[in-house]
């Protein structure tokens, strides 16, 4: 049986008030997440740590950072680093979103640095991967995925790798209300797995493998019965605590 997960990335929103609030409703509605289904909000840095008081000694929600810095502490202006995190009772962290690879020049190189700070502060990666439109329309979506695992996770010993949560987002479908399929989706996650065995073997049946693009209440039901589709990484319905907890609630 592999993890089940849903992720809300907030990305650059939210107030510290509103923000609370957002906890405090999705702590309030804990019971309609079904029995092992681990949730995780990534919240911006600055409410981590109220995120984390709010949230006290239940291990469920979990908190996750949506970046953290590829160097260990020092003169980085800016920059939150993997074990400033782990201090303030995050447990995880988001790596190599497109936005961030995107808008910040985040590299494969840059992404392998971040996770093995990461890991080594005991914090579980969330690893995105995904192709943008031009590179589906020309079919070159399987080789881009391939690469982005290949610089990265498969980098990492079986023992870190095994620590790894890996989050599948079609660059196109990410705030555009344009989801991939069910289909596509599990085409992908299945790909990511078997490619993942190539170097890990049998270590790769357990890697949880989230869909993450424009899931929300309506599609997140038909996304999580694909049998690799193992939940989502949400980003606008997460900022609803009702939109994300029916999403949870979509497991079968
Ligand atoms: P979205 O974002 O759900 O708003 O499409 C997903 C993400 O960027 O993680």
């Amino acid at each position: 049986m592999r993890e089940k997960i849903v992720a809300g990335n907030w990305k650059m929103n939210t107030t510290i008030g509103e923000g609370k609030k957002l906890i405090e409703d999705i702590l309030s509605g804990m019971d309609r997440v079904p029995a092992g289904v681990t949730l995780i909000t990534a919240t911006p840095f600055t409410h981590l740590c109220p995120a984390a008081h709010l949230i006290g000694d239940r291990r469920n929600p979990a908190l996750a950072a949506q970046n953290c810095a590829n160097r260990e502490s020092g003169a980085f202006t800016g920059e939150v680093s993997a074990s400033m995190l782990a201090s303030v009772s995050c447990r995880y962290v988001i790596l190599g979103h497109s936005e961030r690879r995107e808008y910040y020049g985040e590299t494969n190189e840059i992404l392998l640095e971040k996770i093995k700070l990461a890991l080594a502060h005991s914090l579980r990666p969330i690893f995105c991967v995904g192709e943008v439109l031009q590179e589906r329309e020309t079919n070159m979506h399987f080789q881009v995925v391939s690469s982005q695992l290949r610089e990265v996770l498969c980098q990492l010993d079986p023992e870190d790798f095994k620590k790894v949560i890996v989050a599948y987002e079609p660059v196109w479908a990410i705030g555009t209300g344009k989801t991939a399929t069910s289909e596509q989706a599990q085409e992908m996650h299945a790909f990511i797995r078997a490619f993942l065995a190539g170097t890990f073997g049998e270590l790769a049946q357990s890697t949880p493998i989230l869909y993450g693009g424009s899931c929300k209440p309506s599609n997140a039901a038909e996304l999580f019965s694909r049998p690799d589709v193992d939940g989502g990484l949400i980003g606008g319905a997460s900022l609803k605590a009702d939109d994300f907890l029916a999403i949870a609630g979509s497991f079968a």
